[in-house]
């Protein structure tokens, strides 16, 4: 990432010069409102599932039909997000291979602002318990993402990111491994896309790509910085994002509302083994799930 670099460079020097920290804006998150999200491990249940048109353990899902006449997730499940995965993780649904002391989910703290150009997003959570496994990215401890939708992708205002997960993208047990995330008749030219900006801990880097047809890690030209770090057991990664950008990243206006979900991959995780949020809405100075105020 180049455009990362530079950025982060120019905001080094910058800081240098004036003596202070290298700091996003708002100067102050604490006076900032967090939103608790509780982030869920999702086994086995992609969209083909979600929807009702596959079975999984023999069970179709109870909400399918629901779902598809207009229910969003968090419509049913917002509340009982840490318990879906506590049944998940042990195996009593939806995962083949269970994990021993591998928590179900992760409650994250979720802060937004702006200052009219950027968009400014931090989340916190405590490190989730230590377990034993595959170092499946062994570059990356920690991996933190959010997807953005601007109304275009189908089911994606009531799913969160859920649109873009299939049964037959990689990791999952019928995949195939040159199968990426991808949403179904995804156009990138044709605006029918997801924004995706991630934060790798060991590359220590920001990343902005997006997801149509398939998933791209990288091209965007919005995001000019991603920080984290871990303090104590807590983790706080915070993205600076202009509202304008290129090819691949959604453009944010005051006064309206996007699709919005993230995910975090914990212990040299990848791919499905990840933890989830439901779909929310992030609004511009507008009321929404989370918002962001003007600074
Ligand atoms: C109309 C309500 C409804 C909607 C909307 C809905 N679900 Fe469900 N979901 C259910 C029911 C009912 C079950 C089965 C619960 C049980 O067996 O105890 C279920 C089960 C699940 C499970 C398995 C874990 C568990 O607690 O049983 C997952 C994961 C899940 N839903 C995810 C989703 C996602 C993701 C969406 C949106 C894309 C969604 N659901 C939309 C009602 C709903």
């Amino acid at each position: 990432m180049k455009k990362t670099m530079i950025a982060g460079t120019i905001g080094l020097m910058f800081a240098m010069a004036h003596g202070s920290a290298l700091a996003a804006p708002p100067a102050d998150w604490g006076k900032v409102e967090a939103k608790e999200i509780t982030l869920l491990y999702p086994g086995v249940s992609p969209m083909e599932w979600i929807l009702g048109d596959l079975r999984i353990d023999k069970a179709r899902h109870g909400g399918g039909r629901a779902f598809k006449k207009g229910d969003a997730c968090s419509d049913c499940h917002a509340d009982e997000t840490a318990e879906m995965g506590r049944k998940i993780v042990t195996g009593e649904k939806l995962e083949p291979k269970p994990v021993a002391g591998k928590d179900g989910s992760v409650p994250v703290k979720v802060q937004a602002a702006h200052d009219g150009e950027t968009l400014y997003l931090r989340f916190s959570w405590k490190q989730p318990a230590a377990w034993a496994g595959d170092k499946m990215d062994d570059k990356n401890p920690v991996k933190v993402a959010f997807m953005l939708d601007a109304g275009k992708v189908d089911m994606a205002e009531r799913s969160g990111c859920w649109a873009s997960c299939h049964a037959d993208s990689r990791t999952m047990p019928e995949g195939k491994d040159d199968k990426k995330k991808y949403i179904k008749d995804g156009n990138l030219s044709g605006g029918v896309f997801y924004d995706l900006v991630q934060w790798r801990s060991g590359e220590n880097k920001g990343f902005d790509g997006h997801v149509a047809d398939s998933r791209v890690p990288e091209g965007g030209s919005a995001l000019t910085s991603a920080e984290g770090k871990l303090d104590g057991d807590t983790w706080t990664v915070t993205f600076a994002r202009k509202f304008a950008g290129g090819e691949g990243d959604v453009k944010l206006e005051a006064g309206k509302t996007y699709g919005f979900g993230f995910a975090i991959h914990d212990n040299h995780t990848a791919g499905r083994y990840h933890y989830v949020s439901l779909g929310y809405k992030l609004g511009i100075d507008a009321k929404a799930d989370v918002t962001a105020a003007k600074q």
